[in-house]
């Protein structure tokens, strides 16, 4: 089977993981990317937070949310009462895929292909971390969670049960990084406050 289920050992140690994550080339995206950029943070936190995949500067330093995405990010976790340090941060897809345009490396969006390669991580880390719940940062982290793609507008802000992919509830809330997009400020600033208000509801809820 293709993907990085030949790659992800047994251990449900993130140290391990972490360390075989380096090699995997479970899909074609270890090509040209700088390294894998694996989970961050508690071992055993109650919220898992999950993005899509890691950014030029996270494919640079090597660790996941440390860009303009992750700034804000970091901001509305605050504002919502949830210390980064208490929580595990990780991405639907652990290589930076791109495109380079002169000297600059653009974004691209990670395909199907590349978010079904990956899962077997995402898996693992959801497995070593067991959170209660856990917080998909826009449409590609929902697509991996929950197996399924959905539209972040019609189920944002709910608490959704466990699915098979994962066997632990998630919450879906929009990325940080469609926030920097947003031309106006007034109507960034209510998107702002929309994502704390869904982090807020993530943090508060019990099992
Ligand atoms: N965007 C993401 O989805 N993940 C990161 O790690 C950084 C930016
Ligand atoms: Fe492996 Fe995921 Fe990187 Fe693809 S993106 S090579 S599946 S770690």
């Amino acid at each position: 089977r293709p993907g990085a289920d030949e790659w992800v050992p047994g251990s449900r140690s993130l140290p391990r993981l972490r360390e075989a994550a380096e090699a995997c080339r479970g899909c074609e995206l270890h090509r040209d990317a700088t390294q894998t950029v694996f989970g961050r943070g508690r071992a055993r936190s109650r919220l898992v937070l999950v993005g899509e995949q890691p950014g030029d500067q996270e494919d640079r330093t090597g660790k996941p949310f440390v860009g303009p995405a992750g700034k804000l990010l970091d901001e509305a976790m605050e504002q919502a009462g949830i210390d980064r340090r208490d929580a595990y941060l990780t991405n639907a897809v652990k290589h930076f895929r791109f495109v380079e345009r002169g000297k600059r490396r653009l974004h691209q969006k990670p395909a199907v292909g590349n978010v079904v390669a990956c899962h077997p991580w995402l898996r693992a880390e959801v497995q070593a971390v067991r959170p209660e719940i856990i917080i998909a940062l826009g449409a590609t982290a929902a697509r991996a969670l929950l197996g399924h793609p959905v539209t972040v507008g019609s189920v944002r802000g709910e608490v959704l049960d466990a699915t098979e992919e994962t066997g632990t509830p998630v919450l879906v809330t929009t990325h940080p990084s469609a926030l920097l997009r947003v031309p106006e400020p007034a109507d960034r600033e209510a998107a702002f406050r929309a994502l704390v208000d869904d982090l807020r509801t993530a943090a508060n809820w019990t099992p």
